[in-house]
C-alpha cells in the first residue's frame, strides 16, 4: 500500500491510530502546498480533490439528486438495468476495488449483480464519505468485507496483503476519469493494470459528448448547488489554512471547451482584491479566474482509444437510450 493511504479501521488500534495522525498532518501539508503553488501560478488552479472536505462530499450528493446533472441516474440506470450481462462479462471475482468511490450507493447494484464478492476495497480521498459508505454498505450486503482505504487513488502503488492471489475486478464509477486530463488519465489507467493485475477485468464509467445545452445546466444548475459546491473550495480553504476569501466576492464559472471536449470549471473575482493565504498576499483583478476542475467528455471510441493507450482492451460497452452516458468493460491483458 502507498505510505499515503491508511484503513479508515485503524483507529481501532493505537499504533495504527498515530501513523494514522500523522497521514493527516502530511495531507495537511500536501494541500497547504498545493494551495500557495497553484494560487502563486499565472493561470491559478487548484486540484479538484481538494473539492471533497466533508461539506464537498455532502454537496457532490447534492448535485447528483439535481434534475440537470443526468449522470448519476444515467449509469444506476445502466447497473440496474444490464447488471448480469456485467456480471456475466466480468466472469468470476473475489475482490472488488473502486477509485474514488464516494458514498457507494451505486456500487451496492454491481455488489448484488456481482453474486459471490467476498471482499469491496473503496478508495476515496474523503474520509467522510468512505466511513459512512462503509456502514451503510456492511448493512445492505451481510456476507460482504468491506476494507476502506483513504488516500489519492492515482498514488496508490499496491493493494492490501489480502487482495493477494484473488481475482480482483475494478470499478470507476461516476466518469471521475473524466476530472482528469489526458496524461493523467493514462498514467492512472496504467497504474490501475499494474494495481489488478493480469486478465482483471475494469469497469469504467465514462460520460459522452453532447449538445452544451445539456452540459452546462449540468454544471451550472439554477439552485446554485454547482455553485456552493465549487465556492466551498474557497471556505475550506479560510477555514484550514488561515484564508481570508470573500466568498461573496467569487463567482462559480462552467464554460464548455469544444475542442477539448470538457467542461472547464473557475472560480472568477468579481473585483479587484488581495487574499492572503498563510500569511502570503494573492493581487486578483478584476475577472481574473481561479481553475478548480475539468469534466472531460469522450465519444465511445475516443475512450476505447484512451484505454488502449495503457494497454487496456475495451471488451464492450453499455449506453443508455439518450446516449448521454456509458460503462466500459475493460480487460488487462
Ligand atoms: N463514485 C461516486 C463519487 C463520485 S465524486 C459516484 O459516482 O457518485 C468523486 C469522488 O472521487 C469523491 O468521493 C472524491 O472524494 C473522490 N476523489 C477525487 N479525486 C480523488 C483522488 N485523487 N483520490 C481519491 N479519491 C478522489
Ligand atoms: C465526480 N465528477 C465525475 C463530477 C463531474 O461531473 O465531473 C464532479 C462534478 N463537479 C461539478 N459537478 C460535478
Amino acid at each position: 500500500m502507498a505510505s499515503d493511504t491508511s484503513s479508515v479501521l485503524a483507529e481501532d488500534r493505537p499504533d495504527a491510530a498515530a501513523s494514522q495522525a500523522a497521514l493527516q498532518v502530511e495531507a495537511n501539508a500536501k494541500f497547504a502546498q498545493a494551495v500557495l503553488d497553484g494560487l502563486a501560478r499565472p493561470l491559478r488552479s487548484l486540484p479538484s480533490r481538494f473539492l471533497y472536505d466533508e461539506r464537498g462530499s455532502e454537496l457532490f450528493e447534492d448535485i447528483t439528486r439535481l434534475k440537470e446533472y443526468y449522470p448519476t441516474r444515467a449509469e444506476t440506470a445502466l447497473l440496474q438495468t444490464h447488471g448480469a450481462d456485467i456480471a456475466r462479462h466480468v466472469g468470476d471475482a473475489d475482490i472488488l476495488v473502486e477509485f474514488g468511490s464516494g458514498s457507494s450507493r451505486k456500487t451496492s447494484l454491481l455488489i448484488n449483480a456481482l453474486k459471490g464478492l467476498g471482499t469491496y476495497i473503496p478508495i476515496d480521498v474523503s474520509e467522510t464519505y468512505l466511513t459512512e459508505a462503509a456502514e451503510w454498505l456492511a448493512a445492505q450486503h451481510d456476507d460482504l468485507t468491506i476494507a476502506p482505504l483513504i488516500g489519492d487513488f492515482t498514488k496508490i502503488d499496491a493493494l492490501p496483503e489480502t487482495a493477494q492471489g484473488h481475482k480482483v475486478v475494478g470499478f470507476f464509477s461516476g466518469s471521475t476519469i473524466g476530472n482528469l486530463i489526458r496524461e493523467e488519465a493514462n498514467a492512472f489507467l496504467r497504474n490501475a493494470a499494474h494495481l489488478l493485475g493480469q486478465d482483471s477485468a475494469f469497469l469504467v464509467a465514462i460520460d459522452l459528448k453532447k449538445s452544451p445545452d445539456i452540459l452546462i445546466p449540468a454544471y451550472d444548475d439554477a439552485e446554485g448547488v454547482s455553485a456552493a459546491f465549487s465556492l466551498n473550495l474557497l471556505t475550506r480553504i479560510n477555514r484550514e489554512l488561515e484564508g481570508d476569501f470573500d466568498i461573496a466576492r467569487f463567482a462559480h464559472r462552467a464554460i464548455y471547451n469544444e475542442g477539448q471536449g470538457r467542461i472547464e470549471i473557475y472560480l472568477e473575482s468579481l473585483t479587484g482584491q488581495t487574499v492572503s493565504v498563510l500569511g502570503r498576499d494573492f493581487a486578483f483583478s478584476e475577472g481574473e479566474r481561479i481553475h478548480t476542475e475539468f469534466s472531460h467528455k469522450y465519444s465511445l471510441e475516443g475512450f476505447r482509444a484512451l484505454a488502449a493507450t495503457a494497454s487496456w482492451r475495451g471488451v464492450t460497452a453499455w449506453t443508455d437510450p439518450d446516449g448521454l452516458f456509458s460503462l466500459h468493460l475493460l480487460r488487462f491483458g
